[in-house]
């Protein structure tokens, strides 16, 4: 009885001294050591909608109701204004907080990254690490990298490699125990491409920042992603960049013959090496192709110079001194990527680089926002090349990474990525992956897995099914130690036909078990790494 009674008492106090949510309009912050509150409004929002925007949000989002905390801070003597946003559930709080992460120049996506959280009950932050100009500035144009007087701004350099992810999460982590009485029981980061890249930043700078981190298609080694974006652009500068109809014509064909390899005849490489695609852009010259986006209703021929663009595209980046620096583009990737031309009065065919390239070349690599991309000749690669490298893989570098700091604090870090990935190619997260198991004494996998998917693009785009929920497979991970074996993907094809997958973790690569449906994972295995 009296066991009752206590326990009943025990329930009354509980009750009554439960940590209360605090309104929204009276929350503040701490002092927060390194930097400072230039700025701090919240209010309550209600009834919030974002259309369907990936990566951001996959479908539309309807009627949130969140506490919006919006901040600028500064680090004292840098004159940075760094704007960082979180998003507070008013009910229905998961208990969780979650980080997200940018893409391209940007350090993250104030709004558009929040709304998927909330919607799904995690407490949120995004933030901008300044690299807006205070909200005046696109940072896709990599004006940031500049002070007006013409020299590098290394605060929001480092802002941008990784102390934003430092700040937005302190920040965050601190107003969502605050307002809700307890603090986060667990807390993740989410990201994909740039933001993928942050997430292996924070594992490497931050290991105890977050329980989990869900790092989509990372931007690893990004002063040697800088030559590998740049290389098709430079070979297009100098000759006849060619409309996307050749290059469509060649990925056909690069499908076409490789695909089968594998042993299923489905549209998709699923091997993820990609040296084992035989393919000559050779056996293409002469072929006449229909090209809609030219005015003149003649089919344009494939020539021996477009085969030579292609080879060297599919090769990849070489200097006189380091051959095949880097990876050419993956067998099955689109060429609208880092080979993207544009057609203008229906005959000049014009390349069109990675919008960011061109904001690093001008700003972060010649100081000189007058700086003319497009005249730029294999000399002027070169310099590029060398001048990112020697410049920036001190701080964006990641080669010397071991993540064990992260696996001794129990950290999970989760990645996939599109083995068509037509920006960042997979195969450097293979390699990044295969490295980091030999530090970590071969058992890597206890903290770190990597999935790959067959015709999938960067982050969302592509062809090929789509990780369907590997947030949720993290946290099951994380809370349940229920490791993720293999990683369920879905696309439905132009066609009307789903597909889905069981995507291997590598380096296991899928393989058609012979008989079946091809657009069923039903009917594939994963086959270890041969020796
Ligand atoms: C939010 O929308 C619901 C129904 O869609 C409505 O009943 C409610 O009044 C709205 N709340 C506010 C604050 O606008
Ligand atoms: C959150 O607050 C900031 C600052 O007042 C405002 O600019 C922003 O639009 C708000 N966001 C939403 C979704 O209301
Ligand atoms: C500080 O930043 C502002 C806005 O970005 C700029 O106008 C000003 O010149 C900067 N001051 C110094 C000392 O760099
Ligand atoms: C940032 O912009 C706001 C207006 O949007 C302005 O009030 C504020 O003074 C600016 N802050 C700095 C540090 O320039
Ligand atoms: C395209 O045509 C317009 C109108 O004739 C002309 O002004 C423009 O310069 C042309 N563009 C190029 C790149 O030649």
């Amino acid at each position: 009885m009296l066991v009752y009674l206590t326990n009943f008492f025990i329930a009354w106090l509980a009750y009554f001294w439960r940590p209360k949510q605090q309104p929204c309009d009276s929350l503040t912050l701490p002092h927060i050591p390194g930097v400072d509150i230039i700025s701090m409004t919240r209010q309550e929002v209600y009834n919030y909608s974002v259309a369907a925007s990936p990566p951001y949000s996959l479908a539309d989002i309807h009627n949130l109701n969140f506490c919006n905390v919006s901040l600028t801070l500064t680090h004292p003597g840098e004159n940075d204004t760094v704007a960082v946003s979180v998003w507070l559930p008013l009910a229905n709080w998961n208990g969780r907080f979650q980080a997200t992460g940018g893409g391209g120049l940007a350090a993250g996506i104030i709004g558009l990254a929040s709304a998927r959280p909330v919607s799904q009950g995690y407490a949120t932050a995004a933030t901008d690490g300044g690299l807006t100009l205070n909200g005046t500035s696109n940072p896709q144009t990599g004006a940031w990298a500049l002070r007006p007087d013409g020299s590098i701004n290394t605060a929001l350099l480092e802002n941008f490699a990784h102390r934003s992810i430092y700040d937005m999460t302190i920040i965050g982590k601190t107003l969502t125990e605050r307002f809700y009485g307890s603090p986060p029981k667990y807390s993740y980061w989410t990201g994909c491409s740039t933001g993928g890249r942050q997430g292996y930043f924070a594992a490497a700078k931050y290991p105890s920042l977050f329980d989990g981190i869900l790092a989509g298609a990372p931007a690893l080694n990004f002063p040697r992603l800088i030559g590998y974006m740049s290389w098709p652009p430079m070979h297009m500068f100098q000759s006849a960049a060619p409309p996307q109809c050749v290059f469509d014509t060649f990925l056909k064909a690069i499908i076409d013959k490789c695909d089968p390899l594998d042993g299923a005849t489905d549209g998709l490489i699923s091997d993820y090496n990609p040296q084992s695609c035989p393919f000559d852009p050779e056996t293409l010259v002469g072929q006449m192709v229909p090209c809609p986006e030219m005015a003149s209703d003649s089919p344009v021929t494939i020539t021996a110079q477009h085969a030579t663009l292609v080879k060297q595209i599919l090769q990849g980046p070489e200097l006189p001194d380091h051959p095949n620096l880097w990876t050419g583009l993956p067998p099955g990737a689109s060429f609208r990527g880092t080979a993207n031309t544009e057609v203008i009065n229906g005959s000049i065919v014009r390349p069109v680089p990675f919008f960011p390239i061109i904001g690093w070349i001008k700003n972060f690599v010649f100081r000189d926002p007058s700086y003319n991309v497009f005249d730029m000749n294999l000399d002027d690669f070169d310099t590029v090349y060398r001048l990112t490298l020697d410049a920036y893989n001190g701080i964006f570098g990641s080669d010397d990474f071991t993540l064990s700091d992260f696996r001794r604090a129990g950290g999970k870090l989760l990645t996939w990525h599109g083995m068509a990935d037509e920006l960042i190619p997979a195969s450097w997260t293979n390699a990044f992956w295969d490295r980091v198991d030999r530090k970590n004494g071969g058992d890597a996998d206890e903290f770190y897995r990597v999935f790959l998917a067959p015709g999938l693009g960067h982050c969302s785009a592509g062809y090929g099914p789509n990780p369907v929920d590997p947030l949720g497979a993290l946290v099951r991970w994380v809370e349940e130690g229920s490791p993720p074996d293999r990683l369920s993907a879905a696309t439905v094809r132009a066609d009307g036909a789903e597909v889905t997958r069981e995507l291997c973790r590598y380096p296991a690569t899928l393989v058609y078990d012979g008989h079946g449906d091809v657009n069923d994972a039903g009917s594939f295995s994963c086959r270890p790494r041969e020796a």
